[in-house]
């Protein structure tokens, strides 16, 4: 469920997150689900960041539920690598489907709906059941890393956004990878011997849909390669909520 205010006040996140920016990273898990449980739930793209923390989650028992945005896009490599994971952990992870399958969205807005209107496919696909599933969280657990980008480099480890007005309910959003550097989480992963994409090794940076991933020089930010010709640099699903209270 969703959070009342009175559950997490905006005066206690904003204090938890400067508290949050020296504590160990298993700590600041520990802390979601000593408090919210299976009510805070990890999404990831299998990227770096959301490795290094599953990883620390596994390790101390913190059973989040784990969950991915399954566009139906994602490259071959990607949906080999979530099977990989889960034998590795001994974890399952949700694939979270949109409302309309690729042929219906082609059937309703044209094909190859990327190619003319990447914000509206991101919408249906990722957004959209994005709030469907957070609708029943109080905690959404994050791989977003400052570093990443511009637009990131304001995020605190842990945020309180509004999620229905109407109903006055509000989720809380915890980035427990921010203040991590690339070097770091690499590193940590190579150590531990987590299994990658392996598209990383051939030069992609920042994985995400295959129509909509390129390959980037690695003098480029962190997140070239993603929406390559286009303005976009969001998917949404980072922005949907507006600014945090
Ligand atoms: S995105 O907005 O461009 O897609 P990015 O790939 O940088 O995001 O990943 C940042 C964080 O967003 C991930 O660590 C993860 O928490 C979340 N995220 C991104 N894509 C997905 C996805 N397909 N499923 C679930 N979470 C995702
Ligand atoms: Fe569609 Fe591209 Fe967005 Fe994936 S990243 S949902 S293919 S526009």
């Amino acid at each position: 469920m969703s959070l009342r205010i009175d559950e997490l006040s905006s005066t206690e996140v904003k204090t938890l997150a400067d508290e949050f920016e020296t504590a160990p990273l298993q700590d600041v898990l520990a802390w979601a689900w000593g408090r919210f449980g299976s009510l805070a739930a990890i999404g990831t793209s299998f990227q770096g960041a959301g490795l290094a923390m599953i990883d620390h989650a596994v390790k101390a028992g913190l059973k989040f539920p784990i969950f991915t945005l399954d566009t139906n896009l994602l490259f071959p490599e990607t949906y080999e690598l979530k099977q990989r994971l889960e034998a590795h952990w001994g974890i399952s992870i949700e694939a979270v489907q949109p409302d309309l399958t690729l042929d219906q969205q082609a059937a309703e807005n044209g094909p190859e709906l990327w190619k003319k209107a990447p914000d509206t496919c991101c919408t249906i696909r990722k957004v959209l059941p994005l709030q469907r599933k957070l609708a029943g969280l109080s905690v959404w657990i994050t791989g977003v890393r400052r570093q990443q980008s511009d637009t990131r480099d304001k995020t605190r480890i842990l945020e309180l956004y509004r999620f229905d007005d109407l109903r006055e309910l509000f989720i809380a959003k915890m980035n427990p990878m921010a203040n991590w550097d690339r070097d770091a989480v690499w590193a940590y992963i190579k150590a531990n011997g987590i299994p990658y994409n392996p598209l990383h090794d051939r030069g992609y940076r920042s994985i995400g849909c295959w129509p909509c991933t390129h390959l980037a020089g690695s003098g480029e930010n962190e997140r070239a390669g993603r929406w390559t010709g286009f303005e976009k640099t969001e998917c949404g699903i980072h922005t949907f909520l507006g600014e945090s209270i």
